[in-house]
Parts: C-alpha cells; structure tokens; sequence
C-alpha cells in the first residue's frame, strides 16, 4: 500500500489489524522502540495543526525514527509558487514517509500520485481526515468494544468538518449502526456523502437541528468546531459559531453509557466542565491517535517488529 488518502483506503480487516497493532503498542512500548531506526518522516502541514502533527511526530519519535519538517507553510517553496507534485517529488529524497495536510481537497491525492514514498492524508480542505478516524476508531472500540449496532449523532458544522465526512464513511461499513446528523440548515452534511454513502449503502439517517432531542438516544455523540477558516464570509460564522453546546445540563439528557466525542481544537462548543464527567471521551481521542499513528507508519513501511 502507497497512500492512506480515504479511511475507505483501508479495508475493514485493515483497521482491525491497526487496532491490534495499537493495543500491541500499548501493552510492550519496548518491543517497538526501535522499529523505525534511521527512519524519516517528513510532515508538510501548509495548515494549522497541534493535535495531528505533534502526534505524528511523537509517534515516529517512539518507533526510533525522526522526523524532518518544514518550519511553516509560509516559509517553504510553497510561498514562492512550486506545486504539490514538486514538493512531493523533492520530499521524497529526503524522507521514506509522508504525512501532508493541505487546505485543498484532493492535496494529498496529488502528492502521493507523484511521491515515490508512502503518503498519508493529515487532512485535505473540507474533505477527508483519515487519521483522525483511525484515532476516533480506536476510542470507539476501546470504549464501547464493538463498531456495530451503535446510534451516533454527529453535531456541529457538518458541512465542512472533514473529520465527521471520514468517521461517517468508517461507520458505515458495520452492520446495525444509524446516524443522527445535528447541525444547522446551512451546515448540513454534504449531499454526496449522504449519496454515496449512507443512501448507497442503505444506512438509516435522520437530519434534525435538535441537540437536546437527540442525546437520549446516542451511544455516541460526536461534537463539532464549526470550520470558521472555510466560510466565505464571518458574518454567516458569527451567526452560527454557538448553534450547539454542550453542557453538564444538557449531558443529564444522554445514557449513562454514552459516550462523547470531538476530535479537537474545541472553541465552545463543549462547556469545559463537561470534561469531569466520565462519558467524555475527547481527551482518550488524542492520545489513542498517537498509537494508531504509530500502527499506520509501521504497516505503511512494511515494519513488522
Ligand atoms: C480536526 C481537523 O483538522 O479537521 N482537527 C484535528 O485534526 N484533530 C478538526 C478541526 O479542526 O475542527
């Protein structure tokens, strides 16, 4: 395999092989120590990041390799005009692996279409963030135990959160699972992932702009930052940047065996005092993506420890 550029890049069994491989890192962190000696990753972010990044490197960091970056977008060649197929090109002679976040969708399609090193979507626009799933997926089984037969509603800015478009394609694939999609009118999920997705794969939906409706049926409740940095104009962010939050009222509606997930930067939409109560899940989110991380490069590299 060359590129992880859509979470439906990798199999169902792939992600199962993922997860053991995370759970493996967990309980003997010696035995991979040394996986990656003399390894490199390179990591492109020509977006902000703290989350993704940092746990990319941590994880290289912790398989024994290193890691090479670019100090900002702003200071590469990027900012004096070369393509992403140039400075794919050109990274590859550098690193044996790559990790690209890019505010245009499709970026990392086009950077592993001419690295000659493994790419790894860190989140393209609006469009896909395939790690963040692996991080989401990982959580899910290590605190629900299983991927089937959940409800999951997903809240917040449907429409642009690029996170919410790959957990719902991931989901999809297990039996018995249904979404309830919160959002406002204008942030509503876009209609080809509710075409190619859930209608094509007979997936039960139901759309509502009631968060306070909807929690008492959850075993999952995915929050959402509303993507300010893809609106056209800040008025229409201004208007809608508080549709949703949740509260420790609020969290009295939910089962006690809910679960409550957001894959992080939070501006406001989960009150802080949320974090106290066991449910929250946001936090086991970070750290469970550093493994998965850590799983993702090895198999990536063909690195069997
Ligand atoms: C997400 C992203 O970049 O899409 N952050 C992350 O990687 N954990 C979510 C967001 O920025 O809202």
């Amino acid at each position: 395999m060359k590129a992880v550029i859509d979470i439906l890049d990798l199999s169902k069994d792939e992600i199962l092989e993922l997860i053991d491989t995370a759970q493996d890192i967990i309980r003997d962190p010696d035995k991979y120590a040394h996986a990656c000696d003399r390894k490199k990753l390179a990591t492109l972010f020509f977006e902000p990041s703290t989350r993704t990044r940092m746990s990319f490197e941590a994880a290289m960091y912790e398989l024994g390799g290193h890691v090479i970056s670019m100090s900002s977008a702003g200071s590469s060649s990027a900012a004096k005009g070369e393509s992403v197929a140039d400075t794919a090109k050109t990274v590859s002679c550098y690193a044996d692996i790559i990790a690209m976040r890019h505010p245009k969708e499709g970026a990392a399609y086009v950077a592993a279409m001419n690295a000659s090193v493994p790419v790894i979507n860190a989140g393209d626009g609006g469009h896909c963030h395939p790690t963040q799933t692996m991080a989401d997926l990982l959580t899910i089984y290590r605190e629900k135990g299983r991927f089937d037969h959940l409800t999951i509603g997903v809240c917040g800015d449907l429409k642009f959160g690029r996170t919410v478009h790959s957990l719902v394609g991931a989901m999809s694939r297990y039996e018995g699972n249904r979404f309830i999609l919160i959002s406002p009118e204008e942030l509503k999920l876009p209609s080809y992932v509710k075409q190619e997705v859930l209608k094509a794969r007979n997936i039960p939906y139901e759309q509502t702009t009631d968060l306070e409706k909807a929690l008492p049926k959850l075993d999952i409740l995915y929050m959402t930052r509303v993507q300010r940095e893809r609106f056209f104009n800040e008025e229409d962010y201004l208007r809608l940047k508080d549709s949703y939050i949740l509260t420790t009222e609020k969290m009295k509606l939910a089962p006690e065996n809910m679960i409550v997930m957001h894959p992080l930067p939070r501006v406001n939409e989960i009150s802080v005092a949320v974090d106290n109560d066991p449910r929250a899940a946001y936090f086991k989110q970070v750290l469970n993506g550093k493994y998965m991380r850590m799983a993702l490069i090895l198999k990536l590299l063909g690195i069997k420890p």
